[in-house]
């Protein structure tokens, strides 16, 4: 309810819309659209209510908020059951809560603030309230564990064409982060949960940096965001919907081998890291060679000076512009 009466204020916004006239529309009484408007007030939306004239929003801006994102949304599933929540310790956290309880496939949680964003490999993940997303997709893929890879590859090109389209010139750097510049500004985390041979239930953990023009110091060299890309700022909403657009034909194609394979092909294409002289970080040890492909289970492919092949699962990828190929 609250959800609709924020629509009719969006379409009419900068002009009132009597309570009477909002309460026939929605078949409730013009007391539980003065508490539906509170609450909306409470989450942060500036609606002015004048005796008489009714209710006036102003300035709804770059809120974000579900009921501004599902009508942009294109999607079957991906976004059809989307949580909004103003703040919360980490998206991952609480999507996995939610899955386990059985929501169903495409559910989506999103919030404006995360207090204990995770990253990759025990890191931590800020995003900026009232600038960035973070969001976590719940995903109940009908497949064996190992093709796990194919939704981490799918998930960046989702991200990698969002850029693009906004007419950015992004790259993937392996496994998961998106580049503008040689710096990130997505980045994604992947969590399993069902059991060992067959994949119930993946968590796709997304935070990007859309608004934000002031990084922490710690990040000024390496983070950027959309926004100091185009010159420009963009509504949330859209990018959040946009997003979820992207991905659901690229979740959907990992469920075919052949429709992946292109999928795949694309990523390669895309991924900045391949045919370079890196040097990536394990968790035992760090090696050094060239980075000749990702194989069919989204391993990095890193063949040393000896010669020797290496396919590594995880780690952390630096470009070694230093050292000249051979
Ligand atoms: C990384 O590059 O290290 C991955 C960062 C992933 C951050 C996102 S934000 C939404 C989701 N919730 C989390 O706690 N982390 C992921």
């Amino acid at each position: 309810m609250r959800d609709q009466i924020l629509r009719i204020l969006r379409e009419n916004e900068g002009d009132f819309v009597s309570g009477e006239a909002i309460s026939r529309m929605l078949d409730i009484s013009r007391a539980t659209v003065w508490k539906h408007v509170q609450m909306l007030q409470r989450e942060g939306f500036v609606i002015e209510a004048v005796t008489r004239r009714g209710y006036r929003l102003t300035g709804s801006g770059d809120i974000l908020h579900a009921a501004l994102i599902e009508p942009l949304l294109t999607t079957h599933a991906l976004g059809r059951n989307l949580i909004f929540l103003k703040s919360v310790p980490s998206t991952n956290g609480a999507a996995r809560e939610l899955a386990i309880k059985g929501c169903r496939h495409g559910t989506v949680l999103l919030t404006d603030g995360q207090t204990e964003g995770r990253g990759r490999r025990g890191r931590s993940w800020v995003s900026m309230p009232g600038k960035d997303i973070a969001m976590s997709i719940v995903l109940h893929p009908e497949l064996d564990i190992e093709f796990a890879s194919r939704y981490m590859v799918a998930t960046s090109l989702g991200v990698y064409r969002l850029a693009k389209g906004l007419g950015l010139d992004p790259s993937i750097k392996w496994p998961n982060d998106v580049l503008l510049g040689g710096r990130k500004f997505c980045g994604v985390l992947f969590e399993l949960a069902g059991d060992m041979d067959s994949l119930h239930t993946m968590i796709a953990g997304i935070g990007m940096n859309i608004n934000t023009e002031e990084f922490p110091e710690n990040l000024r060299e390496t983070a950027t965001s959309l926004r100091l890309s185009l010159g420009r700022p963009l509504p949330r909403c859209e990018v959040a919907a946009s997003l979820l657009n992207h991905l659901e034909p690229l979740y959907d194609a990992c469920q075919s081998g052949a429709d992946y394979a292109a999928l795949r092909q694309e990523y390669l294409a895309c991924c900045g890291t391949i045919g370079q002289r890196v040097s990536v970080t394990g968790v035992r040890e760090t090696l050094e060679g060239i980075a000749e492909g990702v194989d069919e289970l989204g391993r990095l492919l890193v063949r040393t000076e000896e010669g020797v092949l290496h396919a590594l699962l995880a780690g952390d990828v630096t470009l070694r512009r230093d050292a000249p190929l051979n």
